[in-house]
């Protein structure tokens, strides 16, 4: 295996061993919920935002608990947006991460649930006083993440993806979509630990410019892939793109183009990188895995 896609698998199991601390069963009739929280964080999915969590943490200096608390709060959040996305009112997905969607496994009130959970749980995590000794620079995160994931991140952007559905989007509208519906919490997860690290204003520029680049690279490629991409591998029910009319970059710019564009973007991607030297490499990397992935 690849020394990145082992980099990734230690994010996750860091990030599971957090996660195994702040959502423990409990021993009432609330368990229910916990459970469907635990089957859609824990152990499952690539762990791709966490990585880039405690890569920019090494890279600033930030303590690992920061990081760890900062990373576990992204996952929370990634997997909450996973579970509602695969909902039947959504993408009506029954597959993901290799095992039944949540509301499939489950059932879709608890999918609800546990997905509102993962959502304001998160944000406990972030605000818990072993995330920063500062607490300004704690508030700053909260609304970091709740401002890029609400209605001008990720949620506008899956409203966008949804009218994108009825209606045929042009290649700026399917740039804002994914910039939004993808992009948002990528930002955060590129940007957080260099803010709770109080990195130079010209640092966290750069950082945003990558962040910019690889959140369309990593939506790009998810399309990709699920026109060309191997079930098993990815986890999750191909085909679905183009069964459910999504606008998409592939839809618009076909699978060549859009490959390029990808291409084109991880070179931006790199670029912006310069200033940080030599300790952006594994940033550098996890662009090239996107560009590369195969799940
Ligand atoms: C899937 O994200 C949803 C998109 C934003 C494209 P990932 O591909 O990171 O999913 P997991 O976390 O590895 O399952
Ligand atoms: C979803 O995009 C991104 C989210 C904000 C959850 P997709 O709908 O393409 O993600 P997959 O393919 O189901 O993982
Ligand atoms: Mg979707
Ligand atoms: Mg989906
Ligand atoms: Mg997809």
């Amino acid at each position: 295996m690849s020394n990145f896609k082992e980099q990734l698998k230690l994010a996750r199991a860091t990030v599971d061993q957090n996660l195994e601390k702040w959502l423990p069963l409990p021993d009432n009739l609330s368990a229910r919920v916990v459970e469907a929280m635990r089957y859609a964080t824990i152990g499952g999915g690539k762990a791709f935002r966490a990585f880039l969590i405690l890569t920019t943490a090494k890279i600033f200096d930030l303590p690992e608990q920061s990081a760890v608390n900062i990373a576990t709060a992204m996952e929370m959040v990634h997997a909450y947006s996973l579970i509602h996305d695969d909902l039947p009112a959504m993408d009506n997905d029954t597959m993901r991460r290799g095992k039944p969607t949540t509301h499939i496994q489950f059932d879709e009130a608890t999918a609800i649930l546990a997905g509102d959970a993962l959502l304001t749980n998160a944000f406990e995590v972030l605000a818990d006083e072993a995330t920063h000794p500062d607490g300004n620079v704690r508030a700053q995160l909260v609304k970091m993440l709740a401002h890029l994931a609400g209605k001008d991140g990720m949620v506008g952007g899956q409203m966008i993806d949804l009218i994108g559905e009825k209606q045929t989007l042009n290649l700026e509208q399917i740039e804002m979509l994914q910039d939004k519906k993808t992009g948002a919490l990528l930002m955060f997860a590129s940007t957080a630990s260099a803010v709770a690290a109080h990195a130079t204003e010209g640092q966290l520029n750069a950082l945003k410019t990558y962040a910019k680049c690889i959140g369309l690279m990593f939506q790009i490629t998810d399309d990709i892939l699920d026109v060309v991409g191997d079930s098993a591998t990815v986890g999750k029910t191909l085909g679905k793109d183009k069964i459910e009319t999504k606008s998409t970059f592939v839809s618009v710019l076909g699978l060549e183009n859009a490959r390029k564009k990808a291409e084109d973007l991880g070179t931006e991607a790199d670029q912006a990188l310069a200033i940080l030297g030599d300790n952006a490499a594994p940033l550098k990397e996890a662009a090239h895995f996107i560009l590369e992935r195969n799940y």
